[in-house]
């Protein structure tokens, strides 16, 4: 992870489940919340890269395990969370981290066409509504429950189909925030600015990471600490009386929207 996170130790004996947790921020968040002392499990449609990330929690004296899963397979993400629940006696965190974000998520519709922009959805948003269902059931009742998903500035800006299932993924946290409520489940989401992950870093060219950087009022390049870092506060008992927020991290660029 780029950036420094703070380890405060106090998720001893609490279950985080992470959708994308092989690379980039479910990485991070995988990390950071073991070194808390959760369990976590990865999960990830690239099931070497889970395996590979839960290891590496592992040599860190943390406990991990990772889980091959496509987050659009409702009986892959039921059968995950029930093994991961049998496993560790229930689920405190889900963290709906999945999704398409490259390049050929925000050209025009037109040019997507129907078949890219229903995996899009079936991604993003689908995969949000499976994942939350499948771990409902570990999670109900259990003190300080709650899900974060992960949206995007975009779904503030408008104008790309990723934007719109980013704000589907807003939305859905409104609703499961209320729908989930009497479950004692909490429900926010992060919506994150640009963040230098690896993926960004390498595959973004420098001009547009120049030209967004100008949209924000910070002068300073958003790294994966500090969405884990909001993260961390979301899903912990500080944020009790927070559900059905999202939680823009975008350097200000998102402010004025
Ligand atoms: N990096 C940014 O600047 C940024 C900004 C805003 C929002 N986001 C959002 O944050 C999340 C993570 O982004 P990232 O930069 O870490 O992405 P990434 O591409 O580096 O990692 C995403 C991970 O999700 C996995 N994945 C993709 N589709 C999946 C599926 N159907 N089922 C299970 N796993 C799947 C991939 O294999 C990969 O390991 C995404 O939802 C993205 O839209 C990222």
């Amino acid at each position: 992870m780029n950036g420094t996170v703070a380890s405060t130790g106090d998720r001893a004996g609490s279950v985080a489940v992470v959708t994308g947790g092989g690379r980039g921020f479910g990485k991070s968040f995988g990390e950071a919340l073991a070194a808390e002392g959760a369990h976590a499990v990865l999960v990830d449609r690239d099931g070497a890269e889970a395996e590979a990330a839960a290891a590496a929690i592992r040599a860190a004296g943390g406990s991990a395990t990772g889980y091959a899963g496509d987050v659009t397979d409702e009986a892959r993400m039921a059968a995950i969370m029930a093994e991961a629940a049998a496993a560790q006696g229930g689920i405190d965190l889900l963290i709906n981290n999945a999704g398409l974000h490259s390049d050929e998520y925000s050209q025009p519709i037109a040019a997507m066409g129907v078949a890219k922009v229903r995996r899009l959805f079936d991604v993003n948003v689908m995969g949000t509504v499976i994942a939350t269902l499948a771990a409902k059931p570990y999670m109900a009742g259990r003190a300080g429950a709650n899900i974060v998903n992960i949206s995007s500035s975009a779904a503030h800006m408008g104008g790309t189909a990723y934007g719109t299932s980013k704000l589907a993924v807003a939305g859905l946290t409104i609703t499961f925030a209320r729908e989930l409520a009497p479950e004692g489940i909490r429900v926010n989401a992060i919506s994150p600015g640009l963040i230098l992950t690896d993926t960004i870093r390498n595959e973004l060219p420098e001009a547009t990471k120049v030209r967004v950087k100008a949209m924000q009022y910070l002068d300073a390049f958003g790294e994966e600490a500090d969405i884990v870092e909001a993260m961390l506060f979301l899903s912990s008992a500080r944020a009790r009386f927070v559900t059905g927020e999202t939680l823009r991290v975008t350097g200000g660029m998102a402010a004025g929207i």
